[in-house]
């Protein structure tokens, strides 16, 4: 048996519809807030990456699926969302539109991750970009999209947690102060903290080992090191959560894993999921689109796991609407399964969501069938129905009978649905 590849899944009955239900959601609140779609490949060339997201970050150095094409280029399976956008926005000119410019899709991402609860090899999410405005209120508004989901979805005990890692001028002091911690810590850190020092002191901070972060409890605070804008900036970015009633925690260890910010970060985090405890995450980015060959274009976005979404709605069941049950089911005796079909198809032509029987069973099994399906209506075409062009509707739930002309029915059941 050939088995889906580790760490990937099928989506389909219940999950599909749980999918489709919270894509729905997302395209509605992105409407509102004025957000466009954006759709990339799905694998770019690799350079792409190793420029966008950083030589030193986990996901370039261990995470990605690269392969050479027959021309003999590197391409890669995109593992994140946002160097891509950038280069759509660069490659399509967007910087002549007015700015900023708002960008979201809903995509699925590959990254060689060990797959456990909510990491997967294959997974989807849910980016927002913002291009051309340098101002916290494009910060806010972002934190404020990711948030509005979470209440939209009635996902509750969500934390949102904020932190700015300064810009480049405050970074390289930051980073300096860092070193020496770290040069003075060196023999109780694990061997990738040590690589990492010299290479990225930040990913440091984002070590994982129980070991590490102890030491690293005791490491500099990156907010004392902000200059005046970025202090300036993030105090602003507050404010205006504080106005748009969001609550937060001003949290200095959270620096993301992926090396383009500058500035604001944040995560959102819910009790619900276990290890990978983030359902979401970004900043803002504004060297980016350099680093990529571009103008300089201030940024800021997130990504939202749907994955870690479903999870955290399932926890407190209040998962969307399972299987959507068809208005009506229409059963038949076996010499009237062409009556059935013809009459089927045309109710959905017109709309209406029915069933019929494409199993060849029998009349008795066609009606479990019915009721099992939670049709709100059933009806029988037997010789009878088909010769006279009519049939008795039954309402599942109350049993109550309406015989009616069939070319009446579409009508009807478009009143009642
Ligand atoms: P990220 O934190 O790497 O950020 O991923 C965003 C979200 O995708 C995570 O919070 C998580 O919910 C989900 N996710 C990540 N890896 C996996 C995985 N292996 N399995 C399941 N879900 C996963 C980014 O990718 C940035 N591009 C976000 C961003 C946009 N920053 C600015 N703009």
């Amino acid at each position: 048996m050939i088995q889906a590849p580790k760490g990937t899944f099928d989506i389909f009955g219940n999950k599909a519809v749980s999918y489709r239900n919270l894509e729905g959601i997302i395209h509605d609140l992105c409407v509102r807030f004025g957000v466009t779609e954006l759709r990339t490949p799905t694998f770019e060339y690799t350079e792409l990456f190793h420029r966008g997201v950083g030589e030193t970050t986990d996901v370039v150095q261990k995470e990605m699926y690269t392969f050479s094409d027959a021309g003999d280029r590197s391409l890669t399976l995109r593992p994140e969302g946002t160097a891509p956008a950038c280069r759509a926005y660069l490659e399509h000119g967007m910087g002549s539109l007015p700015q900023p410019v708002k960008l979201y899709y809903i995509s699925s991402f590959y990254r060689a991750e060990k797959p456990q609860k909510g990491r997967y090899r294959q997974f989807q999410s849910f980016g927002t970009e913002y291009f051309g405005s340098t101002d916290p209120a494009a910060d806010a508004e972002i934190i404020a999209l990711g948030w509005e989901l979470f209440r939209l979805l009635g996902i509750t005990g969500v934390e949102l947690r904020i932190n700015s890692i300064g810009d480049r001028e405050c970074r390289l002091k930051y980073n300096t102060e860092l070193r020496e911690f770290i040069g003075s810590q060196l023999d109780r850190l694990c061997p990738v903290c040590k690589e990492r020092a010299a290479t990225n002191p930040l990913r440091v901070l984002d070590c994982k080992e129980e070991g590490c972060k102890r030491v690293l409890n005791d490491a500099p605070d990156i907010l004392s090191t902000l200059g005046p804008d970025c202090k300036a900036h993030f105090g602003k970015v507050l404010g205006f959560l504080k106005a748009m009633g969001i609550p937060y925690t001003v949290d200095s260890r959270i620096v993301r894993g992926l090396d383009y910010y500058t500035k604001t970060v944040f995560e959102y985090i819910s009790s619900d999921l276990g290890s990978q405890s983030a359902l979401g995450g970004g900043g803002r980015y504004d060297h980016l689109m350099e680093t990529i060959g571009g103008p300089s274009v201030p940024a800021v976005g997130f990504g939202i796991g749907i994955e870690r979404l479903l999870i955290a709605l399932e926890a407190q069941q209040a998962e969307q609407a399972a299987q959507i049950p068809p208005v009506v089911f229409i059963g038949a005796i076996p010499s009237q399964t062409n009556f059935a079909a013809g009459l089927t198809h045309k109710l959905r032509q017109s709309g209406i969501s029915a069933q019929w029987d494409i199993s060849g069973r029998s009349l008795k099994a066609q009606m479990k069938a019915a009721d099992k399906s939670g049709a709100r209506y059933s009806l029988v075409i037997g010789d009878d129905e088909a010769a006279s062009n009519s049939a008795t509707l039954k309402e599942m739930a109350t049993g109550e009978q309406t015989t009616m002309i069939l070319d009446k029915l579409t009508e009807f059941l478009t009143r009642k649905v």
